[in-house]
């Protein structure tokens, strides 16, 4: 399914306060705050020339999130990111000075994060990169998972040090679960998705972010025409969009949300022209888009900036993780997860339909960015769905 954002807020500006989370200046400040990560390294953005042609547009870059951090997915750079911000924040207050991230292993700053616990709730990369950014800070850590989350990716979560709750139901009812045990308990929550009265946490995860996009504007020889962008709650989609229109203003990309035919709540919100929570069904290969409401900030964002909403199959996502994994002749081999190739299932739906590729102005000129969002984050899962291990794939490059 596909649909051009016929809102009547779309092209307008972006609110004061989501231009100022995605700016430039902050993308700075984000990628400092990495350099106090071990493990940090700009993440691969891989031209895919073969696919290009096979796509009949000009270029696909992909951006692979696979790498990040040593945790898999993009989400590494958002939830751990908050939780410094925060932990920094409540230090300066208790100690009455300004406290910087260089200062995090100062005995003063490690007793307070002792005493600071985190929770979220998560399908699976939030939850890790939350637990991830509290195990390097020193605070506790409790992570909230459905009962659609698979054993593999709790196990990830808990090598971190975090307690896991685990809540029958799916992702949203997660969500208001460590609400309100969170509430109950006095411990900070850092979601990644944002509701009426709680904006701001959730605006600092997409902060975060940003980092990878700083990366991306450097290292692309011309900048995008197009970029295809998976969304859950949309908060990547939305981080992706507005960064991209304060960078590049007018002559910013097209900028196209992906969705799974199956929890495709910002298509619908597209719809009905406001922020709608859509009836959950079968449950998605594409596990950590399965979300059947979106992020308040990142609606109020996509609303205006997204050029059009569109949902794909789940053998779509299938085929676009083997197409990265077996690629065309000359282009490398890429591990993507379910949700991570779902941006490129995407484009491949978007460039088999003439009215579709019409609309986007999708020809042999067209330079398409895709992220892929994360790697083989469920090993048992990718090779059932590829028919090979995440390092064959990489050996036949
Ligand atoms: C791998 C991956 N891709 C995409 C997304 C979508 O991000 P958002 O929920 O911010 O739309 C997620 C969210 O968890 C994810 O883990």
């Amino acid at each position: 399914m596909f649909l051009s954002n016929a809102s009547p807020s779309y092209n307008q500006a972006l609110d004061a306060a989501d231009a100022a989370t995605l700016s430039r200046d902050q993308a700075n400040e984000v990628e400092r705050f990495l350099t106090f990560r071990k493990n940090h390294a700009a993440t691969p953005l891989t031209s895919l020339p073969a696919l290009a042609r096979e796509l009949g547009v000009g270029s696909v870059h992909i951006k692979d999130e696979s790498h990040r951090l040593g945790l898999g997915s993009f989400k590494a750079l958002g939830g751990s990111y908050a939780v410094v911000k925060l932990l920094l924040e409540t230090a300066s207050s208790k100690l009455g000075r300004a406290v910087d991230v260089s200062e995090l292993d100062k005995p003063e700053v490690r007793d307070i994060a002792s005493r600071l616990t985190v929770a979220c709730a998560t399908d699976g990369n939030h939850g890790r990169s939350v637990a991830a950014g509290a195990q390097m800070v020193g605070a506790k850590a409790v992570i909230f998972v459905h009962s659609g989350v698979s054993d593999e990716r709790v196990a990830a979560i808990a090598n971190f040090g975090a307690e896991i709750y685990r809540v029958p139901g799916t992702y949203d009812d997660s969500v208001s679960v460590a609400e309100q045990v969170s509430r109950d308990n006095q411990w900070m929550v850092v979601s990644d998705t944002s509701w009426p009265g709680y904006e701001r946490i959730p605006g600092l995860v997409m902060q975060g972010y940003t980092a990878m996009l700083n990366e991306i504007v450097r290292e692309l020889p011309e900048p995008p025409t197009h970029v295809f962008v998976q969304a859950g709650v949309g908060g990547l989609a939305a981080a992706v969009a507005g960064y991209f229109d304060i960078v590049f203003g007018k002559n910013r990309p097209k900028f196209i949300v992906v969705e799974p035919d199956r929890a495709a709540c910002l298509y619908e919100s597209a719809l009905a022209d406001k922020p709608t929570k859509i009836a959950h069904g079968e449950p998605t290969i594409m596990a950590m888009l399965e979300c059947y409401e979106p992020s308040l900030v990142a609606w109020r964002i996509l609303a205006k900036k997204a050029d059009a909403f569109m949902t794909v199959g789940e053998e779509d996502a299938a085929a676009a993780m083997r197409r990265l994994a077996r690629p065309a002749k000359g282009d490398p081999a890429i591990v993507a997860g379910e949700s991570g190739a779902a941006g490129l299932a995407g484009l491949c739906e978007a460039v088999g339909s003439s009215s579709t590729r019409s609309s986007l102005e999708l020809n042999e000129t067209s330079r398409v960015l895709l992220i892929n969002t994360e790697g083989a984050t469920d090993q048992k899962r990718y090779e059932d769905i590829v028919g090979s291990s995440p390092a064959k794939v990489l050996a036949s490059n």
